[in-house]
């Protein structure tokens, strides 16, 4: 576990690290967030997570805390105070603090917390046995490409697929398709083994993991279909997997108690997983 964190222009040690009661991100989830993946010491794919906090901050004209430079100097320092080799850095922007009133405030500066931590170990045989999954509705609001601090119908979500013994919950829209996990990217392998993820929209966060698997996908000549799958599709798939900063590339061997194809991991996902970690660490 790492101790230091970076605050509002202060490097602290965690157990110090405060925030105004009256934060705009404590009070109204006003503020954004990303998780970037550090492999051997060195940020991964830096650009397009930094491009998309970009984004989810313009969506909510929330003003940029620092240049680009300066945030990755921060992040880098934050990694090489913590003697962090492999982990995940962690940044959240808030519009800042200013008395409760829900119009944005004038003349506030945003906050800015830079935190990183080592991966969390993944169980023994989760990638010989692969994970399960169940569905549950998304009760999310309608702007999931904005990479919000409000987690509350993911956290929902995630909770009941603990509760009942699988690793995520793939969330279902009100048409029965699967728009995401509550923390990562769907995907499966139809029976002719055809890959099917949902195309980007505002309905699911634009993975990083998934747009660089896309990227290998497309090199290694894979057949892609870029369109929604239903929950019954699933059930029927070849193979399916998930995408997250910190899971890679994971195979999904149970949806809602039923085996995906044999119940075992298939070979397209172990093939991904294998490019993805080569990428990563050549990023
Ligand atoms: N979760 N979908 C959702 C709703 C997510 O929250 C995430 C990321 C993903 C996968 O995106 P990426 O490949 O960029 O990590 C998909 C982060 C890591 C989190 O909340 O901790």
């Amino acid at each position: 576990m790492s101790r230091i964190a970076y605050i509002n222009g202060r490097y602290v040690p965690k157990s110090h690290a405060q925030v105004a009661v009256e934060d705009r991100g404590y009070l109204f989830s006003d503020g954004v967030y990303d998780v970037l993946p550090v492999h051997g010491g060195k940020l991964a794919f830096a650009e397009r997570y930094l491009d998309r906090l970009d984004r989810s901050l313009g969506e909510l004209r929330i003003e940029k805390p620092m240049s680009r430079a300066a945030l990755l100097h921060v992040m880098n320092e934050v990694i090489r105070r913590n003697h962090l080799r492999n982990c995940s850095v962690y940044v959240q922007v808030t519009r800042g603090v200013a008395p409760r009133d829900h119009k944005f405030p004038k003349g506030v500066k945003p906050s800015l917390l830079v935190m990183a931590r080592t991966w969390k170990a993944p169980p023994p045989d989760l990638l010989a046995k692969g994970a399960a999954v169940i569905t549950v509705p998304d009760q999310r609001w309608a702007r999931r490409d904005i990479k919000c601090i409000s987690l509350v119908a993911n956290v929902l979500a995630k909770q009941a697929a603990a509760e009942q013994g699988a690793l995520e919950a793939w969330l279902i829209d009100n048409d029965g398709m699967v728009t995401e996990g509550s923390s990562t990217s769907a995907w499966i392998a139809t029976p002719k083994g055809e890959l099917v993820t949902r195309p980007n929209g505002t309905e699911i966060l634009p993975g990083i993991t998934r747009s660089v698997v896309l990227d290998v996908v497309r090199d290694l000549g894979l057949t892609l279909q870029l369109r929604p799958f239903s929950r019954e599709e699933a059930y029927a798939a070849r193979e399916a997997f998930l995408t997250s900063t910190s899971s890679f590339v994971l195979p999904i061997t149970r949806i809602d108690g039923k085996p995906v194809g044999e119940g075992k991991p298939g070979p397209i996902a172990a093939r991904l997983r294998e490019a993805y970690v080569k990428a990563a660490h050549h990023a």
